[in-house]
């Protein structure tokens, strides 16, 4: 019995294009393992977003040379957005030559040729597409992540706002047809999925590639409409394109969950002009005011980048207040890291470490109580929550937002369900919760 282990970095994308690497793995009779030392295939599925990142990689990409000394048939596999990153084949070809097999993001669907190509020349195989392809809807998949599906919508990112990376490394966007989608998405509620999460880098400019009118929301009320016990989550959206019509659909259809995770990166309209993206904080507000107006039990979360260049202390004071302001469910801070081949490599007055790091730390502890506050105002309130396992005297759940529930109840659940839950304590993150009918 052969076996593959697969590690992932990154973004949700990634996390779905590792449950393709799998499905083409099982495909060719390798069965999954959680031990490197059991692996005869490993592979490493990147990311490059962040300088940090991408040492991890590459620090476990070395650490593992020495298990094939161990086992010489062992192959390696690195693919990904670094494996994308220009100049990255060429180390891997000079410095990382126990790596037999490096293909980019564009060509992912070609894995299983790979292997069987190494497999019969034992010569290690470089193949990195420059630009992006049609869409192959011929993948096999392997399924990972329980009661939800991941379902990608669109690839590619046209936004080139001036920090990012992902534009260089996922080429432009292409959008899955509508029939293709929810063909996928049928199949997948019949097969009992609960949530299903649609993925893009800016899933509001879904369908601009199209000629007619297709857009993100017709789509979603396309999936609404279909039948049976199941909720709709999408990631992730740019404020710049989020339009009235969505924000309707998610405050009117049942089935859209009302989680919405909405980038602002910065509180600073200057500093929002050197990112590229193309919004003001003044259109943020009133989007979050539109959602707040609108959407019953809302919940919004955002990224946030600190130390942009040339970002002063009142910049950032700016993004504090507006983290306040929004009070948001869920902040994602992160620390500006240059890259290269971006626009933003080449501009002036780059923050020091020190400064970052302190911006980074005062917007978490914010952000931890603003959390803590919101956790408290749940006790009391009454929540939908889907079931997902069970401990011997309570049952394991999630909110829409999430939030893991514990729940107390003597009554027999179905596994997995969507159930009426009201909070009644927290016990340090997790929400203590009894049946409601
Ligand atoms: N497409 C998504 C985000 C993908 S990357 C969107 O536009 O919202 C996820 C997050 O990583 C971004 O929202 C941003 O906050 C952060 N990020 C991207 N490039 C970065 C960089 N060079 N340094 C630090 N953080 C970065
Ligand atoms: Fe990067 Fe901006 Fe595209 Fe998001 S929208 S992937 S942050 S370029
Ligand atoms: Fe990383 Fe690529 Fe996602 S760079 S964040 S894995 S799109």
């Amino acid at each position: 019995m052969k076996h593959y282990l697969i590690k992932t970095y990154g973004c949700q994308m990634n996390v779905h294009e590792s449950e393709k690497l799998a499905g083409m793995l099982k495909s060719l009779g390798y069965n999954e393992t959680n031990n490197a030392e059991q692996a005869d295939i490993i592979v490493f599925n990147t990311c490059c977003i962040r300088d940090s990142a991408e040492q991890k990689v590459l620090g476990n990409i070395g650490a593992v040379k020495k298990l094939k000394k161990q086992n010489p048939n062992l192959i390696i596999a690195v693919c990904g957005c670094m494996a994308q990153e220009n100049g990255r084949k060429e180390l891997f070809q000079e410095k990382y030559k126990h790596v037999n097999i490096v293909f980019g993001t564009h060509n992912l669907h070609n894995f299983k040729e790979y292997i069987l190509n190494f497999e019969k020349s034992k010569k290690n195989i470089y193949d990195i597409w420059e630009k992006e392809v049609e869409i192959n809807e011929n993948v096999e998949m392997y399924r990972t992540s329980n009661n939800n599906a991941w379902v990608n919508i669109m690839y590619g990112c046209n936004n080139f706002c001036t920090y990012c990376i992902v534009p260089y490394v996922r080429g432009r966007e292409r959008s899955r047809t509508i029939e293709d989608i929810t063909a996928e998405v049928k199949t997948l509620v019949n097969e009992g999925y609960k949530t299903i999460t649609l993925l893009g880098q800016n899933v509001n400019s879904y369908g601009n590639d199209f000629s007619d009118e297709t857009n993100f929301a017709k789509l979603l009320r396309t999936l609404c409409s279909l039948k049976g016990d199941f909720k709709i989550k999408f990631m992730t959206s740019h404020p710049k394109d989020l339009t009235d019509e969505v924000i309707n659909v998610i405050a009117t259809e049942p089935k859209m969950s009302k989680v919405i995770h909405l980038p602002v990166q910065s509180g600073s309209n200057r500093i929002l002009k050197l990112m590229n993206r193309n919004y003001t904080v003044e259109h943020y507000l009133e989007l979050i005011k539109k959602i707040k107006q609108q959407v019953p039990n809302y919940f919004i979360s955002t990224d946030i980048i600190v130390g942009f260049p040339t970002e002063t202390e009142e910049d950032f004071m700016a993004t504090y207040n507006l983290v306040k302001e929004v009070n948001y469910g869920g902040v994602f801070g992160f620390i500006y890291s240059k890259r290269t081949g971006t626009i933003a490599e080449k501009m002036d007055g780059q923050v020091s470490d020190e400064i970052k790091h302190d911006r980074v730390n005062r917007l978490l502890k914010l952000s931890k109580q603003i959390i803590k506050e919101q956790n408290l105002a749940l006790v009391g309130t009454v929540n939908e929550a889907l079931v997902e396992s069970k401990t011997e005297n309570e049952y394991l759940a999630t909110l829409d937002n999430g939030k893991n529930v514990i729940l107390q109840t003597s009554e027999n659940i179905k596994i997995p369900s969507f159930v009426n839950v009201r909070v009644n304590s927290i016990d340090r993150n997790k929400l203590i919760c009894s049946l409601v009918k």
